[in-house]
């Protein structure tokens, strides 16, 4: 199924937000056996994205989240575009990951960090750089204002977008930034 037909079914964002998640997979440049994890899994749409590109992926969200973007049937959405079977689910906090260290070669947030609770950041950064070990990275998708612009046309409440850099822990880190279509990109990587 090609990306306008999965765009279809899914979301009419889908085609930005492949053009966002291609940016990075061409950056990581990530083995197809690539241990993937995807935090807050909302629509399922990132997942959904990398389950396209050929990734096996584990996504969560925390089973106690009641918000409007939570509990959503992401596993309806997989389904429709034939790729359910790529996707696992797991509920989990992402300030407190149930994941051993270094566990991942990559750890995404797309659409993530500006909802999640203010006073945990700084732990879901060090948990995040926790599970990525010393090869693997952190990926964090923040919307541009123009697509907050769009989002406050149908949810005036949706928060601000966050800055992953104001809750980096104090270790070395670097820091690679992409700008996206639809989103800020902020890739990081624990200091060799
Ligand atoms: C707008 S949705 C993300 C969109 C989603 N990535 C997609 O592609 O459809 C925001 C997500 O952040 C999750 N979230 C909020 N607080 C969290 C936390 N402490 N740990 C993990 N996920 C959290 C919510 O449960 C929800 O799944």
């Amino acid at each position: 199924m090609d990306r306008e037909e999965m765009g279809a079914l899914l979301s009419p964002m889908f085609g930005k937000i492949a053009h966002d998640g291609d940016l990075v997979l061409k950056a990581l440049n990530l083995p197809k056996d690539a241990a993937i994890l995807d935090v807050g899994t909302g629509a399922g749409t990132f997942a959904i994205f990398l389950a396209s590109e050929g990734f096996n992926v584990l996504t969560g969200e925390p089973e106690t989240d009641t918000s409007h973007y939570a509990g959503k049937d992401w596993a309806s959405n997989a389904e429709k575009v034939g790729l359910r079977d790529k996707i696992r689910f797991q509920a989990f906090d992402a300030g407190a990951m149930p994941f051993a260290d270094g566990a991942y070669d990559a750890v995404f947030f797309f659409g993530v960090l500006h909802h999640i609770d203010e006073a945990i950041r700084a732990d879901v950064l060090k948990e995040a750089l926790r599970v990525a070990g010393n090869k693997g990275s952190v990926v964090f998708f923040e919307p541009r204002q123009e697509t907050l612009e769009k989002l406050w046309t149908t949810d005036p409440d949706h928060p601000l977008a966050a800055n992953p850099a104001d809750y980096l822990p104090g270790k070395d880190v670097s820091e690679q930034k992409l700008e996206g279509q639809m989103m800020n990109i902020y890739i990081y990587r624990n200091a060799a």
